[in-house]
């Protein structure tokens, strides 16, 4: 019996921290842990996990000293962009987490175009992702590399735009400053160095992405089951978001079927009063546990 196990540094604290315990825990892995206990072992899967700083995780996982690593996008690229001989590559696209890398100005202020960003000074913890945008905008602009409350920098009179995460804006809004331009569109990721792995690795890598896969369909997929006429089994059909061969069943009176459909994307109350629209009736839209292809 083999005795590898795979390491994956997750973030230890934080937005994305959540989320991906929670993604471990839907694909039915358990990791208990005391406040500061960094690294922990799941019983489920050989895999265990490393709780570390977000910013740390890239280099972690290109310099091999973790197998996998789920992080932000934004922390990703901005690694990939400055670091040289950087390893890590994107395994899977994970959907949750989704933020933006944002330019944004003072409300009411000078500068309400990119081309007015030229010899300003921009405050921002990304400083690689955002030289690399302002080049491609052919925009000479200072950049004052901050490692946190980014935001206050035109409040301070130090800077005349930041470059920083935004999720609600909510924080935009408190400082009264405007969103300007989305450079970079973020989400969590999981990634992987290049190299290839034992082959005993590489097995419990596509086992745990499988597993993934499976979690983040179910997420979003639904169970929808309703009555309707036989003759508006076409038009109903159409209407399932993400479904395309319902299960159509007789039911005991004359003309009318029970359709049973799992429909792969979100099913909203607006799907659900067409559905009603078009002559169901008894819709009813059950959560899905789990899946496999
Ligand atoms: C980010 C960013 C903003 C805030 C934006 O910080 O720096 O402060 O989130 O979110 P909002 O649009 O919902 O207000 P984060 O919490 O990721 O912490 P960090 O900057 O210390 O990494
Ligand atoms: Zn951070």
């Amino acid at each position: 019996m083999s005795t590898e196990r795979i390491r994956i540094a997750l973030q230890k604290s934080g937005r994305m921290a959540d989320d991906s315990l929670n993604l471990l825990k839907n694909c039915g892995l358990h990791v208990t842990r005391s406040r500061d206990q960094l690294f922990c072992r799941i019983k489920e899967l050989p895999i265990d996990v490393l709780l570390v700083r977000d910013d740390d995780i890239p280099n972690f996982v290109s310099s091999g000293i973790c197998d996998l690593g789920i992080v932000g996008d934004n922390v990703y690229s901005e690694m990939k962009c400055g670091a040289e001989n950087f390893s890590a590559t994107v395994l899977e696209r994970l959907g949750f987490s989704q933020c933006r890398l944002s330019i944004a100005v003072p409300e009411n202020g000078a500068i309400n175009s990119v081309a007015d960003l030229a010899n300003t000074t921009i405050a921002t913890s990304y400083p690689n992702l955002l030289q690399q945008f302002l080049k491609a905008n052919n925009i000479q602009a200072k950049t004052l590399v901050m490692t946190g409350s980014v935001e206050v920098a035109p409040r301070l009179k130090i800077a005349d735009a930041i470059c920083d995460i935004v999720a609600s804006g909510a924080t935009l809004t408190a400082n009264n400053l405007t969103e300007l331009q989305i450079v970079l569109q973020s989400e969590a990721l999981l990634i992987r160095p290049q190299q290839k792995f034992s082959p005993e690795k590489e097995a419990i890598i596509n086992r745990l992405r499988a597993r993934m896969q499976g979690a983040l369909r179910a997420e979003d997929s639904k169970y929808v089951m309703m009555n309707a006429p036989r003759v508006a089994v076409d038009q109903i059909t159409k209407l399932l978001p993400g479904c395309d061969s319902p299960t159509i069943m007789d039911l005991n009176k004359e003309g009318m079927v029970a359709i049973h459909a799992v429909c792969r994307e979100s099913v909203f109350w607006e799907t659900m009063e067409r559905l009603q629209a078009a002559g169901a009736s008894a819709i009813l839209v059950l959560p899905i546990e789990k899946m496999m292809a």
